[in-house]
C-alpha cells in the first residue's frame, strides 16, 4: 500500500472527527469501545458524512437526486437520505422497495430499474404506485401494461436506453456495448410506440445508466448533453413533453492507488451550464431531473473494522490475520468484478502512529487465499486483539458479501448518529447458521 492510500486513510479519519493519533475514536468514542459493545467484526457508518455528501451533491447538480439502495440498503441509512429534501430511491428489487418505503420514501420519489423483473415485483410497484419502473426491454413493456390492466391501475414508464455512444472514461461498463441492460437506442421509436399503445402506461422519460466508476467530468458531460439529446428525440416522438430525464451517474470512488476524488464541483458547473441550456425547451417543461448515485454517496462514510486475531512470520513476511475477511467484506478483498486485485486504504486502528511495518499481508479467516484485503500493506505494527480498519466500506459491503460463506457469524452494523455509536443491526449469533434450515428427519 502505498503511502498516497496511508494518506487518504487518514483524510478519512479526519472527516470521522477523531484526531490523527493514538487509538481511532470518531466523535472521541473510542473505536476500542464500540467493539466491546457490539463484537467484532463490524461496519462503522457515520451518519454526518452521509447527509453531508448529499447535501453537496444537491447543490453542485442542482438536479434530485436518488439514492441507489442497492449500495447499503440499510434502513436507517435510507432514513437519513429520504429526510433531504429533493432525495428519493432508485430500487433494483422487492426487497430494495420495501426498504425504501420503509426508511419514508414517498412512492412518487422512487424509481425501480433491473433486467430481470419478475411479475412479482412489476405487480408490486404497480401496487405501489412508483414514479417510474425504468424498463429495460420492450417484453417488459408488455408485461408490465398487461400486470397493471389486470389490477386496473396506471404506471408510470421511464425507458432505459443503452445509447450506441459509450460513455468514455469508466472503469465499468453496463452499457453502450452490446449488454443485458437497456432497450437499445436503436429502438427507441419502437419502445415509445409501444408504451402509448397502452393506456395503463404514463410515459415518464428516459434513463441512461452505463458505467460505474466514472472519474472524468469531461466525458461523464457528453455523455448527459447525449442523454439530454435522446430525452429531446423521445419527446418528439411521444408528441408530448418529458416528466423526467435520469442520467444515472456511476460516480467514482477512488478506493485504489492512482485514483483521485471525482471533481464534483467541475463537473456540476458543466452540468448546471448544460442543464441552463435545456430547460426552456417546451419538450422539457416541468421535467423532473435525476441522478442515481450509490457508492459516491455512502461509501466514504463507511468503514469495516476487524480484530487481529494472529500475527505470524513466514518467509521473511509477516501475514496478519484478521476475524473477517472476503465473507463480509468481497468487494475489499477484491473480489468482486476486479482484473487485477488492489488493496483498499487500511489503517490499524487501535493504534494510528507509532512504528509502520511494511510488507504486510491482512488476510481474512476463510480458508481459501482470495481471502485477503491486500499483500504489500503499510501499517503501524500490528498486534493480536489491534483493529484493523478497511475506509471506503460504506457501499458493497454487507450486502454484496457472500455473508455464510464458511459459516462465521455475519457482522454487525453501527451508525455514529448525533454522538452515539447507534446498533443498526446487531452480530448475527453461531447458531443462525441453522437457522432456516429444515434437518432429514
Ligand atoms: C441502474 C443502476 N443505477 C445505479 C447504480 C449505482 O451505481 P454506483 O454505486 O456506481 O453509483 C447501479 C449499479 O450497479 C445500477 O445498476
Amino acid at each position: 500500500m502505498s503511502a498516497a492510500q496511508t494518506e487518504k486513510a487518514r483524510a478519512l479519519v479526519a472527516r470521522f472527527g477523531s484526531g490523527p493519533e493514538g487509538e481511532f475514536a470518531p466523535s472521541g468514542m473510542r473505536v476500542g469501545k464500540i467493539a466491546e459493545q457490539y463484537g467484532t467484526p463490524f461496519y462503522l457508518y457515520s451518519s454526518e458524512m452521509i447527509t453531508e455528501r448529499i447535501g453537496r451533491v444537491r447543490e453542485a447538480l442542482g438536479t434530485e437526486v436518488s439514492y441507489s439502495v442497492k449500495a447499503n440498503p440499510s434502513l436507517a441509512i435510507g432514513q437519513l437520505v429520504a429526510a433531504v429534501p429533493g432525495a428519493g430511491a432508485e430500487v433494483a428489487s422487492s426487497g430494495e422497495l420495501a426498504v425504501a418505503l420503509a426508511a419514508g420514501f414517498a412512492p412518487v420519489d422512487i424509481i425501480f430499474a433491473g433486467p430481470g423483473k419478475t411479475d412479482d415485483e412489476l405487480g408490486r410497484l404497480v401496487d405501489t404506485g412508483i414514479f417510474a419502473d425504468n424498463v429495460e426491454s420492450l417484453n417488459e413493456i408488455e408485461r408490465l401494461a398487461g400486470i397493471a390492466r389486470a389490477k386496473g391501475r396506471r404506471v408510470g414508464v421511464g425507458l432505459r436506453i443503452n445509447p450506441t455512444n459509450q460513455l468514455m472514461g469508466s472503469q465499468m461498463r453496463m452499457g453502450g456495448t452490446v449488454s443485458q441492460f437497456g432497450i437499445d437506442q436503436a429502438e427507441l421509436a419502437t419502445a415509445v410506440e409501444r408504451v402509448l399503445a397502452h393506456p395503463e402506461l404514463i410515459l415518464r422519460g428516459v434513463h441512461v445508466y452505463t458505467a460505474t466508476q466514472v472519474f472524468e467530468p469531461e466525458p461523464l458531460l457528453d455523455h448527459c448533453r447525449n442523454i439530454l439529446d435522446i430525452a429531446l428525440r423521445t419527446a418528439d416522438l411521444a408528441g408530448e413533453p418529458l416528466q423526467m430525464v435520469d442520467f444515472g451517474g456511476g460516480f467514482g470512488v477512488p478506493y485504489f492507488d492512482k485514483l483521485v476524488e471525482f471533481d464534483l464541483e467541475r463537473f456540476g458547473a458543466g452540468f448546471r451550464e448544460l442543464l441552463a441550456a435545456h430547460r426552456a425547451d417546451p419538450r422539457l417543461a416541468g421535467c423532473r431531473f435525476i441522478f442515481e448515485l450509490g457508492r459516491y454517496l455512502v461509501a466514504d462514510a463507511g468503514i469495516y473494522v476487524t480484530r487481529v486475531v494472529d500475527v505470524k512470520e513466514a518467509r521473511g513476511k509477516t501475514f496478519v490475520v484478521t476475524d473477517g475477511g472476503m465473507n463480509h467484506h468481497l468487494t475489499a478483498t477484491g473480489n468482486m468484478g476486479q482484473v487485477f486485485r488492489k488493496s483498499f486504504p487500511l489503517l490499524n486502528l487501535s493504534r494510528m502512529d507509532g512504528e509502520q511495518q511494511e510488507s504486510i499481508t491482512v488476510a481474512g479467516p476463510l480458508c481459501t487465499p482470495l481471502d485477503s484485503f491486500g499483500s504489500d500493506l503499510t501499517l503501524t505494527t500490528p498486534k493480536v486483539g489491534d483493529l484493523i480498519g478497511v475506509f471506503y466500506s460504506g457501499a458493497y459491503g454487507y450486502s454484496a458479501s457472500n455473508l455464510a460463506f464458511l459459516s462465521h457469524p455475519t457482522p454487525a452494523e453501527v451508525l455514529l448518529h448525533e454522538g452515539e455509536a447507534r446498533l443498526l443491526r446487531a452480530a448475527g449469533a453461531v447458531e443462525a447458521v441453522l437457522m432456516g434450515q429444515i434437518p432429514l428427519t
